[in-house]
């Protein structure tokens, strides 16, 4: 083993996420000092209550309840902010970039809103700033993406990078589950929070969307460039007649490039039964990359939970000691284009529509008119049940998203129409 000084990281936060990464440097101390050339040695702790025994092994007097202490440390090398949220997590990474001390992050949320500051800030003061926990957890793949695929032109990218949302949709699909009871046992497992709100209305992937589009486009993508629906409204009706369609329903999050401009979304879609994003059940998480040159890519595995982000949070304390040890820098920012975000209206896709409509003679034909004015073609109809609710289940073929929305107010305006139970997108199929 080598003599050399160690690495000293200062950790804000010993929470899911820090608690893990402290057990980690202890219980793989051998290996990471191998491969970073030196010891890592946690100096320094902040939390909110220093009192809580937090299980890392870590003597009590290097806990503190001021983040600054830390930050503001002249023993502290490395920063690892794993306290999450936008304040105060900002201005200390903000702080400790300033003082030319690189930083370990694993915070979408700051990153997908005040990603430019603080590329900034560390390009200024030439220290790193590392995220890789930041998206898809466990996943290695913003330095596969950034590094491993700096030859490659990415034109596409689809990805279901929330567990909470997959679990919930796959109790839903495989165990028939309506959506409260799925979502109750997902907060009984552990994987949703007690608010789910962030998880369920889409906020987290679209965080996580900016971010992967960022780095895939090298265009600055942030979370409220992101068209988002979450996946309350999906119905037990919905995965049925999906299922009966050859589709899954999955919550994902698309990016893609054309024509120089960035379209970014997270939305209930159906895709094709054998896309490889449909095998990705329970709480996993999988990112499907086209690549111009290597054609598809795709990354799995755990996107959340303590011990899976830790890893990748390790492995960024590693690259950062390696280059505080032996010079050199990370790859910084790569938003060097400016790119448009497309509007939502020009999107185009496939659509799926239930209805609710009466089942007398030229209901049909009445239907048919709205999708006709507004240059909607359908692919697909049929029926089921009669009489005063009539299902009436309905593919489109590919339609700009516009005429889509205009045919769907025409057909809640019919009087034969009682209810548009769902509208999805279909992806993937045409
Ligand atoms: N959990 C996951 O699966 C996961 C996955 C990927 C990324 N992340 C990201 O990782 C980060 C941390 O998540 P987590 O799940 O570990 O959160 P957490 O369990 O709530 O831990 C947060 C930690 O920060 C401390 N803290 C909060 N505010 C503080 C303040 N003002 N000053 C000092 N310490 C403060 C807390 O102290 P106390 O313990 O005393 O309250 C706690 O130790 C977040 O950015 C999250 O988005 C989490």
């Amino acid at each position: 083993m080598s003599e050399r000084a160690p690495i000293r990281v200062g950790m804000l936060g010993c929470g899911n996420i820090g608690a893990a990464v402290a057990r980690l440097l202890t219980d793989h101390s051998s290996d990471i000092e191998r491969r970073a050339g030196c010891r890592l040695e946690i100096v320094r702790v902040a939390v909110r209550n220093p009192a809580v025994e937090r299980g890392v092994g870590l003597p009590a007097d290097r806990f503190t309840a001021d983040p600054e202490e830390v930050v503001d440390d002249p023993g502290v090398d490395v920063v690892c902010e794993v306290i999450g949220g936008i304040e105060p997590a900002r201005s200390l990474i903000l702080r400790a970039l300033r003082a030319g001390k690189p930083v370990v992050t694993a915070n979408k949320e700051l990153l997908a809103n005040f990603g430019r500051e603080l590329f900034d800030a560390a390009d200024e003061a030439g220290a790193d700033l590392a995220f890789e926990g930041s998206v898809a957890g466990g996943i290695p793949l913003v330095r596969p993406m950034k590094e491993s695929l700096a030859g490659e032109r990415i034109v596409r990218l689809m990805g279901i990078v929330n567990g909470t949302t997959n679990y919930v949709l796959t109790r839903m699909t495989e165990d028939g589950m309506p959506f409260g009871d799925a979502l109750a046992q997902a907060q009984q497992l552990g994987y949703a929070e007690r608010d789910p709100t962030d998880d369920v209305e889409g906020f987290d992937a679209a965080a996580k969307c900016a971010i992967l589009a960022s780095i895939a486009f090298n265009a600055r993508v942030v979370a409220g460039d992101v068209y988002r629906e979450g996946i309350a409204g999906v119905s037990g009706e919905d995965i049925r007649f999906a299922r009966r369609l050859g589709y899954v329903i999955k919550l994902i999050a698309f990016a893609e490039v054309e024509d120089g401009e960035v379209a970014v979304r997270v939305h209930p879609a159906m895709i094709p039964s054998d896309h490889p994003l449909a095998a990705v059940r329970e709480n996993l998480n999988a990112v499907f990359l086209e690549g111009a040159a290597s054609g598809p890519l795709m990354f799995y595995g755990r996107g959340a939970g303590g011990a899976p982000t830790a890893a990748a949070v390790v492995g960024d304390l590693v690259a950062v000691a390696r280059n505080l040890r032996w010079g050199g820098r990370e790859m910084g920012c790569t938003c060097y284009e400016e790119r448009r975000v497309r509007p939502m209206d020009r999107h185009e896709s496939q659509y799926y529509l239930l209805l609710e409509a009466v089942d007398r003679p030229g209901v049909l034909a009445k239907v048919a008119g709205a999708f006709g004015e507004n240059q909607v073609s359908i692919k697909e109809v049929w029926q089921e049940g009669g009489g005063e609710e009539a299902l009436l289940v309905m593919i489109t073929h590919r339609a700009n998203e516009g005429a889509l929305q205009r045919t769907v107010s025409d057909l809640r305006a019919l009087d034969v129409v009682s209810a548009v139970k769902s509208v999805m997108r279909v992806e993937g199929a045409e």
